[in-house]
C-alpha cells in the first residue's frame, strides 16, 4: 500500500519523506487554510520535494470552472493530481481532465456506487472517506471493501485512495483489505511505529545492559 500524506505542512512532509514513507501528498482547502500559505507557492514547494503524486482541490462547483481551475492548478508541476468533489459536474471535470492526461482524485466519496461512477468517468484516484462515515456510526472500512470487490470484478484500474485516516487502525485495515493507497496526517503515520511492549522490552533491556557495565562505543 502506498502511503500519501494528508497535510500542507511541509516541515512535516520533509521528515516523513526523508525516511522514504511518502509516496504521495494530499491537500484540501481546510489544510491550506491551516497551513496559512498561498496555495501555489505551498504545493509548488511539496511537489518539488515529493516525486509521487500532490493532490490539489478544486473549489469551483460547476464542471468548467472545475477544469479551469484544475488546469491552473496543474501549471504548479507535473506531478498534480486535480481533486475535484464526487458531484456529477466532478465527474464531468474529471473525464475532461483525465481525457487531457492529467491525474484526477475524486474526493468526498461515501458510497460504492459514487466510486463506480468515478472509475467510469476514467479517474486517477477514489478518495473514500472512512473517518467522516465512522463519524456517523456508519462502517468507513466497509466502503472500502465493497468498493475494493467491484473495482476487482470489472477490472477497473482507477486507485483506491483511503481518506480521512484518524487511526493507526484504519492504515492496517485499509491495507489488510487492499485500498492502493491510504493518506493519513503525519502523526498518525509516526504513531505506527509505536508499541507498548515495544517500550517495556526496550527499558529492560537497557536495565539489563547497564548491569553489565560495557559500552559498546
Ligand atoms: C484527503 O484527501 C482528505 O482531504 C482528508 O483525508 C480528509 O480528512 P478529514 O476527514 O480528517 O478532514
Amino acid at each position: 500500500m502506498k502511503f500519501f500524506v494528508d497535510t500542507a505542512d511541509t516541515d512535516a512532509i520533509r521528515e516523513l519523506n526523508e525516511l522514504g514513507m511518502v509516496d504521495g501528498v494530499t491537500t484540501n482547502p481546510s489544510l491550506i487554510m491551516k497551513s496559512g500559505r498561498d496555495i501555489k507557492e505551498v504545493t509548488k514547494e511539496i511537489c518539488d520535494m515529493v516525486d509521487g503524486p500532490v493532490s490539489a482541490e478544486t473549489v469551483a462547483l460547476d464542471a468548467e470552472g472545475m477544469i479551469a481551475e484544475g488546469r491552473e492548478l496543474a501549471k504548479t508541476a507535473d506531478n498534480i493530481a486535480i481533486k475535484v468533489p464526487l458531484t456529477w459536474d466532478g465527474l464531468k471535470a474529471c473525464k475532461v481532465l483525465t481525457g487531457e492526461g492529467r491525474m484526477v482524485n475524486v474526493t468526498l466519496c461515501f458510497s460504492a456506487n459514487q466510486a463506480l461512477l468515478a472509475a467510469k468517468a476514467g479517474a486517477t484516484f477514489i478518495s473514500p472517506f472512512i473517518g467522516r462515515l465512522d463519524d456517523l456510526n456508519l462502517d468507513g472500512m466497509e466502503l472500502i471493501a465493497e468498493i475494493r470487490d467491484i473495482y476487482d470484478n470489472y477490472g477497473f484500474e482507477t486507485q483506491i485512495l483511503a481518506a480521512s485516516i484518524r487511526s493507526v487502525n484504519h492504515m492496517s485495515e485499509a491495507a489488510k483489505i487492499g485500498a492502493d493507497v491510504a493518506t493519513a496526517p503525519p502523526d498518525v503515520i509516526k504513531k505506527m511505529a509505536q508499541h507498548v511492549l515495544t517500550d517495556k522490552g526496550l527499558d529492560a533491556f537497557l536495565k539489563d545492559w547497564k548491569a553489565t557495565g560495557q559500552s559498546i562505543l
